[in-house]
Formats: structure tokens, sequence, C-alpha cells
């Protein structure tokens, strides 16, 4: 995974970089607002990261804290891990990332390792994890079975409220980046679908929070 910034350079330039995978979910209120701090903290040359409480740690990227919840290791599927606070898939580096990762060494499976990046930055200490709480839902959808319950978990709330997860054109008129008229033509290219109906909600102001 690692290997993005190698083949990213020329696109990530002198600016510093964001990785999401792609079968990773997050879900909860005041995301946005972690999300705008880690830009800042990444800015700043170091790494910031999303910590997250799961119960088959072996799984994952793994984070150690000390009692004062400094960082004290980093492990990639460890056999034996150190905690149960895995790392998501959602990155934050400043721009040493590129040079970090191309002295980076194949894994057993073959990888350039997101883990063994992160250890580097670790290890100049300046690397930050910050834990999503037990209000957010943070799902990957890698294997068969996380992929069924990350489903279910999107239907059971969008049944319950109607509302949509993560709509980019609720998104984009909440943050003033399009206008109403154009949220508008957007509803209307969905049609009478639950997403058109949704998006049009939005624009009468029926939803609010
Ligand atoms: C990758 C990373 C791992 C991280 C996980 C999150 O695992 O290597 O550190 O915790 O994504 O989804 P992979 O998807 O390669 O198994």
């Amino acid at each position: 995974m690692a290997q993005a910034f190698i083949l990213g350079e020329e696109f990530i330039g002198t600016d510093s970089v964001a990785m999401v995978l792609g079968d990773n979910i997050f879900y909860g209120s005041g995301f946005g607002q972690f999300l705008k701090e880690a830009v800042e903290v990444s800015e700043k040359g170091n790494c910031s990261l999303f910590g997250y409480y799961v119960q088959d740690p072996e799984r994952f990227g793994i984070v150690e804290f000390d009692p004062n919840g400094k960082v004290l290791s980093v492990e990639e599927k460890p056999e034996h891990p150190k905690s149960n606070y895995c790392i998501t898939g959602l990155y934050f580096y400043d721009n040493s990332v590129v040079e970090k990762a191309k002295g980076l060494k194949p894994s057993k499976r073959g990888e350039l390792e997101i883990t063994d990046l992160n250890r580097l930055y670790l290890e100049e200490d300046k690397l930050h994890v910050q834990v999503l709480g037990r209000g957010f839902a943070w799902l990957d959808t890698g294997t068969m079975d996380s992929l069924v319950d990350a489903a279910d978990f999107v239907r059971t709330l969008e049944k319950r409220q109607g509302l949509k997860i993560s709509a980019i054109e609720e998104i984009a008129y909440n943050k003033a980046w399009i206008t109403k008229d154009e949220l508008i033509e957007a509803a209307k290219r969905y049609g009478k679908s639950p997403y058109g109906q949704h998006l049009m909600a939005v624009a009468e102001g029926k939803i609010l929070y």
C-alpha cells in the first residue's frame, strides 16, 4: 500500500497527503472536525492516524498506547496483539512520506507495509493517533463477512431514519460549495429514487441536523 506514495510522487509534488483505503467506511457525527485536525497535524510535519477498538485485532495494524495515551508501538497483524486498538485505513502524512516509502523493504506478503511507514514516523516522534470513540462506526469491507456486516449497518440506519449516509451533494451544499439550485438539479437527476428524494428534502430545509 505504501507503494502508492512512490507511484503518486509526481501528483503529490510538494504537498502533504492523505490516503484512504477503498474498503473502509467511517460513520460518526463530528468526523469532519477530526479530518480538519488531522490535516493540520500532518501539515506540521507529522503523520496523523485514527485508532478504533476492535475485537479481532490480529486482522489489522495495531497501535499500543501507554497509560497516558502516548503511542508505544505499531504492528501489522500481530499474532499476539498488544492492544485492541487498530489503525484504520485513513492516513495523513507530511511530504516526507514519499522519501520514507522509497526506503521500505517488502514484507513477507510482498507489500510495502503502511505500518512500517507509520513506524518511521513513530521513531521520529511524529506519529499522532486520534481514537474514534464509541459513538463512531468504522467498518471494513475487505472480506465477505465484513462486507455483509457493513451492509447491515448501513441498511439499518438508512431504514430507521430514511437519511442517507455520505450523500456528497448534501455535504457540498451544507459546506456552501454548491448552491441550492445546483442541489435541486442534482436531486432531479436521481428522479424519484430515495436518494433523489433525500436531496430534495435537504434542499427544502426539511433535514436540519
Ligand atoms: C490494511 C493495513 C492495516 C489496516 C487495515 C485497515 O490491511 O495494512 O494496517 O489496519 O488496512 O483496513 P489490509 O487491508 O492490507 O489487510
